[in-house]
């Protein structure tokens, strides 16, 4: 990651080249004016992938409508709730205007009451004004919570879909979206996804039915003032939607600002040995106190735009009271209109302006959902982990044989950005087809009888990892194929096959959970003495029992903190534990000193009897009694045989020269 934050506008987060440019300014008064300078240049230059709409497409408009359509019934209810709102609320302020007529003598004007006393009438009137109020507010509060609910259904359904893709996803794809891209994706995209239901859906049609009604009120009292104040308001609307256009990308921009300080913040403490032990406490400081004054002056610059803004608000509303009354006037002095009238054209024209503030929201909030149903349909959109064949079957549950057939590997080029994935103008994904970097593997070829033990030796890159993990199916070949029992392991069903490994890899990964938690992770229903019994094979019984808990203990973030070599007999109690049939330890033991290492030795080799033993090691005690060593080098097959018979081919070789290096180091 780039270090340095506090600058750049919307380019920031995908365009290297600008972040680079931002890192060089070393003031937040110049990152300020760069950002300044961005802000400032007309919108349409801003070549703001995230925000595109145009970049969905129609097939996430087809997404969209099967998420929804279990819901319709409820979507239904809400707009037949709506309607019901709508006629209410623009039904209290000609009640309203009645009452003022009534008081004025002028009751004659009011319909359907007849020749009643002023009073009654104007009792009778207030009263149904009264209902009408308040049943308009107790359909306006139900139809909220029916909308919010809807709206919490569909992110549950999205975030349900999208995890259960993501946790099959493969692995090279999920290091592209990184921990944080996926959090993000389930976390802020879902919701403002699951929103768009809100906006882009009812929150516009809602609000054309009312200005409908409303609008037909106004025009039926008289139209001279529905035109005078429909055009101030939509000149007050579109005022209202550039000035959010305009502050609130600096608000985003300050925003995006933080959560890279924080995210800052949270690698600088995370590696604060390497911070303290390279003396960079200084830099860090002055970068996090640049990245904040930046940010600073981004607010203080939002905060003034939005209080001119809000002058001006301020000023052109009693414009519109004004203009009405001072028309309004005019007409009564006429004999055209009641003073009962002009009240309610003056209620009603505010009520139009929820509907155009509506719909210029939805379409600004439209934007950001469709960025954000975007990233989630790029992740729907992806293949899943080597799905399986239509005839898999299930894995045998005993090797006989394990081969590897001609096998040559190389890694996807990494694609660093997201932007990669471009759009057609149809707005469909379309994938750039994967280049390839050099061969990591070539031409592997070996055979593994079942219960005996291979070792994998050979120098740091040589590829010792990368075939395990073609092994566990991590990944699978470009050439070449790995044969159990005679059957290609493509064809049998991945979670079949999976289950006969227990692996115990380079990078040991613990879970946050007690001791117990993790040793028994691939199987929650082992008992206490299954588990116990595991620990001890593992070498780890007797750490364990010093810890302050036992097996209770937790361990992690939220507990105690494990020694390298701890941690490791932990993953192979777990591998043990599952007794699986085919047992990989890839550096299992690296981390031990040499006499756990032989303890650990002696009880695998008890364990390693009954099954199929790969074990990638450097040290000559773990390899000397394999039944069949494999040294690679640069990817391919070096020589193969056992210790003895590698040995005899003398020096020059390289498993002779490893030999030799060690012992003269013992
Ligand atoms: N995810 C990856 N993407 C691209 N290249 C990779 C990836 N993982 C490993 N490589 C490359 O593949 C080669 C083999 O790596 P591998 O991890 O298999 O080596 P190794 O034999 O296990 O080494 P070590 O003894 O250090 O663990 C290396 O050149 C490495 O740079
Ligand atoms: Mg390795």
């Amino acid at each position: 990651m780039p270090r340095g934050f506090g600058g750049g506008g919307r380019h920031q987060e995908h365009d290297p080249a600008e972040l680079a440019r931002i890192n060089k300014l070393r003031s937040s008064r110049q990152r300020f004016r760069y950002f300044q300078a961005q802000w400032r240049k007309p919108r349409s230059s801003q070549n703001d992938a995230a925000e595109s709409p145009a970049s969905a497409g129609r097939s996430h408009w087809r997404r969209g409508l099967e998420w929804l359509r279990p819901l319709r019934r409820g979507i239904i209810l809400v707009f037949v709730l709506g309607f019901f709102y709508t006629l209410l609320d623009a039904g209290w302020p000609i009640l309203i205007g009645w009452m003022i007529n009534v008081v004025e003598g002028a009751g004659d004007q009011v319909p359907i009451l007849g020749e009643t006393s002023a009073r009654h009438m104007l009792t009778v009137i207030g009263l149904v004004a009264l209902a009408t109020v308040i049943a308009s507010r107790a359909i306006g509060l139900l139809r909220g919570v029916i909308l919010h609910q809807l709206s919490l259904r569909v992110a549950h359904h999205i975030r349900s879909s999208l995890y259960d893709k993501l946790i099959h996803l493969p692995l090279a794809r999920l290091n592209e979206l990184k921990s944080g891209g996926i959090v993000a994706r389930l976390s802020s995209d879902v919701d403002h996804t699951a929103n768009l239901l809100q906006q882009a859906v009812v929150s516009p049609l809602s609000a054309i039915m009312r200005l409908l009604v409303v609008v037909s009120i106004l025009l039926f009292y008289s139209w001279q003032l529905t035109v005078i104040s429909l055009g101030l308001l939509i000149v007050l609307a579109l005022i209202h939607h550039r000035a959010v256009g305009r502050i609130r990308p600096i608000y985003r921009s300050s925003s995006r600002d933080r959560a890279f300080i924080d995210g800052r913040v949270a690698e600088t403490f995370g590696g604060i040995r390497v911070v303290r032990s390279f003396v960079r406490e200084t830099r860090e400081r002055l970068d996090y106190g640049l990245g904040h004054h930046t940010v600073l002056r981004k607010q203080i610059w939002a905060r003034l735009l939005l209080n001119l803004y809000h002058s001006f608000w301020d000023l052109l509303l009693p414009g519109v009271h004004l203009t009405i009354i001072w028309v309004g006037g005019l007409y009564v002095l006429d004999g055209s209109l009641t003073i009962g009238a002009i009240v309610t054209i003056q209620v009603l024209s505010f009520q139009v302006m929820t509907p155009v503030m509506q719909i210029i929201q939805a379409m600004n909030e439209t934007q950001r959902g469709m960025a954000a149903l975007d990233r989630v349909s790029e992740v729907l959109d992806m293949e899943e982990e080597l799905p399986d064949r239509s005839s898999a079957q299930e894995a045998p549950r005993q090797v006989t044989e394990l081969a590897l057939r001609g096998l040559a590997f190389r890694y996807p080029q990494r694609r660093t950005h997201r932007d990669d994935v471009t759009h057609n103008p149809m707005g469909e994904p379309h994938q750039e087809p994967e280049q390839h970097d050099q061969w990591v593997l070539r031409d592997i070829s070996l055979t593994i009888p079942g219960g005996t033990v291979t070792a994998l030796v050979g120098a740091s890159g040589a590829g010792k990892s990368t075939l395990v993990d073609l092994i566990t199916r991590m990944m699978d070949p470009q050439e070449g194929c790995i044969m159990l029992n005679g059957m290609d392991i493509r064809d049998l069903r991945l979670r079949s096959y999976r289950s006969l490994l227990g692996v115990v890899s380079q990078e040991i990964f613990l879970f946050d959970g007690t001791v117990r938690d993790n040793i028994s992770y691939g199987n929650r229903d082992a008992s206490d003495a299954a588990v116990e019994q595991a620990a001890r094979q593992a070498n780890a019984w007797e750490f364990i029992g010093a810890l302050p808990d036992g097996l209770d203990t937790f361990i992690g973030e939220r507990g105690v903190k494990m020694s390298g070599g701890q941690r490791q007999r932990i993953a192979i109690a777990r591998a043990i534990l599952a007794d699986p049939a085919i047992l990989i330890l890839d550096e299992a033991t690296s981390n031990l000193d040499s006499e756990n290492e032989q303890l650990i030795q002696e009880s695998l080799s008890h364990l390693m009897l009954h099954r199929t033993t790969i074990v990638v090691a450097h040290r000559l005690a773990t390899i000397r009694n394999a039944d069949q060593i494999v040294v690679l080098a640069q990817g391919a097959i070096a020589a193969m045989g056992t210790h003895q018979e590698l040995l005899q081919q003398g020096p020059g070789h390289p498993y002779y020269d490893m030999v030799q290096r060690q012992e003269l180091l013992s």
